[in-house]
């Protein structure tokens, strides 16, 4: 079976670490062990015998996780490795050639272009600027077919930072819940919020709804790849199967750091952290924007650290992220490989020093690409 190229994963890959300011992560700058945990609980990771861990995650893990989404078991849970064999998990299971996908984008495209890459049709529905990158509901509805097995969202969504507003989390409730459809939400920014008031989750427990998410992002810890999967347990097992081919298990020091660090004052605590991180952050780039005369037209994120400023420019935006990385190793993202066009994704997550300085050399790019103002 051939693939359609991850073309943002792919450029990431190729080029984050060979640039000296990365600007194209989303997460919020990562920590260290030693930052999240206690010397002695150090000491018994370092004194661990590595043997394979319970395929799906340990019991404790899994009922940590569980406490976080009301109605759930350690059942309705699968640890997965990042939130990324989460999604390759349901829509390789879930879906199969000539369903149809509802897909919200822009989006980071691993569900959307997977489904397509196995034949389902997948149907956008678009985040309008002009409702603050929400959706219109009456196009929404307008998508569903006999054939639409899924509505999969992001939400907290890369890469505009919003929150799904509460009238669209109930309507896509309710129309999954008419047209008895998977109702699939990626909630790996979830945590990350500006306000520092956690969004709610899509997770109802109702037996379609699924929410995957994990620690890369809002936990800061993206090299532990944890991830997990929520839903019924019957959806759970058949995730499961999938996952005995792909991975087998997930590494037993990810799944012991993982079993800590969301235990829920510890949890507080880490997301308190980012909530301060991000917030400190924005100021830095929010400024940057706002000095830049008009260049660009910005809905700020509500939540995540990445901003979708469109840029009034003419040159396509995979042009002009290969220039600005080859004139000044500043690596951001085109809005081309989230499917809008004359946008930029930037990622604040870095330290400060760091963002100020490749803001400043991305900003001597832009200035000469300024029409000139005529005499
Ligand atoms: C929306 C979204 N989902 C999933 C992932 C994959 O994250 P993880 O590191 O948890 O596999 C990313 C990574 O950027 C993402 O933006």
């Amino acid at each position: 079976m051939k693939f359609k190229t991850f073309e943002l994963e792919r450029n990431m890959s190729v080029w984050e670490n060979a640039v000296d300011y990365n600007l194209s992560e989303s997460g919020v700058h990562p920590l260290t062990l030693k930052d999240v945990l206690t010397p002695e609980e150090l000491e018994e990771i370092s004194g661990m015998e590595l043997y394979y861990t319970e395929a799906n995650g340990t019991v404790l893990l899994r009922e940590t996780v569980a406490a976080m989404y009301p109605g759930s078991t350690p059942d309705h849970v699968l640890i997965t490795n990042g939130s990324a064999e989460a999604n390759f998990l349901c829509t390789m299971t879930l879906l199969e050639p000539g369903d149809e996908l509802i897909y919200m984008v822009p989006n980071y495209l691993q569900i959307g272009t997977l489904a397509s890459s196995i034949g389902v049709e997948v149907k956008e529905i678009r985040l309008r600027p002009e409702l603050n990158w929400q959706m219109d509901l009456d196009e929404l509805n307008s998508l569903v077919t006999p054939k639409t097995k899924m509505i999969a969202v992001c939400t907290p969504n890369n890469p505009t930072g919003a929150i799904m507003s509460a009238e669209s989390m109930a309507e896509v409730r309710r129309m999954a819940d008419e047209h008895d459809l998977y109702l699939l939400s990626d909630e790996v920014y979830r945590g990350a919020e500006l306000s520092g008031v956690e969004s709610p989750t899509v997770y109802s427990g109702r037996k379609k709804d699924i929410v995957n998410s994990g620690l890369s992002k809002a936990y800061r810890l993206p090299g532990l790849r944890l991830g997990w999967s929520v839903t019924d347990p019957d959806t759970i097992w058949e995730l499961w199967k999938l996952h005995d081919y792909t991975t087998i298990s997930l590494g037993l020091v990810s799944d012991t750091v993982a079993s800590k660090v969301l235990q829920p004052d510890r949890r507080k605590e880490l997301l308190a952290g980012t909530h301060q991180f991000l917030n400190t952050n924005l100021a830095i780039l929010t400024e940057w924007i706002e000095s830049q005369d008009g260049l660009f037209s910005f809905t700020p994120p509500e939540a995540a650290a990445i901003a979708f400023p469109k840029y009034h420019l003419d040159i396509p935006s995979i042009e002009l992220i290969e220039k600005i990385r080859d004139e000044k190793s500043v690596l951001i993202m085109p809005g081309k490989w989230f499917g809008v066009e004359q946008h930029v994704r930037i990622g604040y997550g870095t330290p400060p020093e760091l963002l100020k300085k490749g803001l400043a050399l991305m900003g001597e790019t832009f200035n000469s690409m300024r029409e000139p103002v005529p005499a």
